[in-house]
């Protein structure tokens, strides 16, 4: 599967099997995280047992808690700590999917119980949850490219293009609080409409907007 098929059959699964991920996939996803950490200035790591990371009350509600791994988004606090976080761990989520892996971003968790370590002036942003889905998620529902960007008939391809796969990112509570502008140089502007983890949202965004504008169908 390439990294566009994971992104256009991704979508957040909140049940898991009590399977734990193989060691070759954990060590993929190092890979990757090691990629991310150098690239991003992050301290991304995978955790491959979540031990009580999901013990809240609404992630037991929802399934999370089944989750048998997890990953901590972590980073040094900086201006646009949480637009990285989402970016890079976009990258993560889809290469998680091209494995046969599950995942969902989640906000609710136990901070105090995540077993990773966060260095002085660094942030816990989000954590990511990941194994074996008991199902594949389905498709949330969504905005309109018109109402989330000013593409036009007459808009280039590859914008459009870059929308529709903005579209498909998962969003907190599916808010979709976005708006992407072609400018008339041709250069293009995310901007965050506010909200909860909006901006963790944007770099989530953005990496399917760029992923799709770097890849033929
Ligand atoms: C930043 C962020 C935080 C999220 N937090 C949670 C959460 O705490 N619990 C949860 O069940 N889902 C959470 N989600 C998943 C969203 O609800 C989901 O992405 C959205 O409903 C769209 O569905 P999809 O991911 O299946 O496309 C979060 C997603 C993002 C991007």
């Amino acid at each position: 599967m390439t990294e566009l098929e994971a992104l256009k059959e991704r979508h957040s699964v909140r049940n898991y099997l009590e399977k734990a991920i193989e060691q070759e996939k954990l060590d993929a996803l190092n890979a990757c995280i090691a990629e991310c950490n150098q690239a991003g200035n992050l301290h991304l790591q995978l955790l491959a047992d979540a031990g009580k990371t999901f013990n809240r009350l609404l992630n037991r509600a929802m399934g999370l808690s089944t989750a048998p791994s997890v990953i901590a988004m972590v980073g040094p606090e900086g201006q646009d700590l949480d637009e990285r976080i989402g970016f890079y761990g976009e990258k993560i989520v889809l290469l998680a999917q091209t494995l046969g892996l599950n995942t969902c971003w989640a906000g609710t968790f136990n901070a105090g119980n995540v077993p990773a370590q966060i260095a002085e002036g660094e942030r816990l942003v989000i954590v990511i949850a990941i194994g074996y889905g008991r199902d594949t998620g389905k498709a949330h529902r969504s905005k309109t490219a018109e109402q989330v960007s000013n593409v036009t008939a007459a808009s280039p391809e590859w914008f459009r293009k870059g929308v529709e796969y903005a579209l498909l990112a998962p969003t907190a509570i599916n808010q979709q609080k976005f708006r992407i502008e072609l400018k008339d140089d041709g250069s293009v502007n995310f901007t965050d409409l506010g909200g909860v983890f909006s901006k963790v949202d944007l770099g989530i965004v953005r990496y399917h907007f760029e992923l799709a504008k770097a890849t033929k169908d």
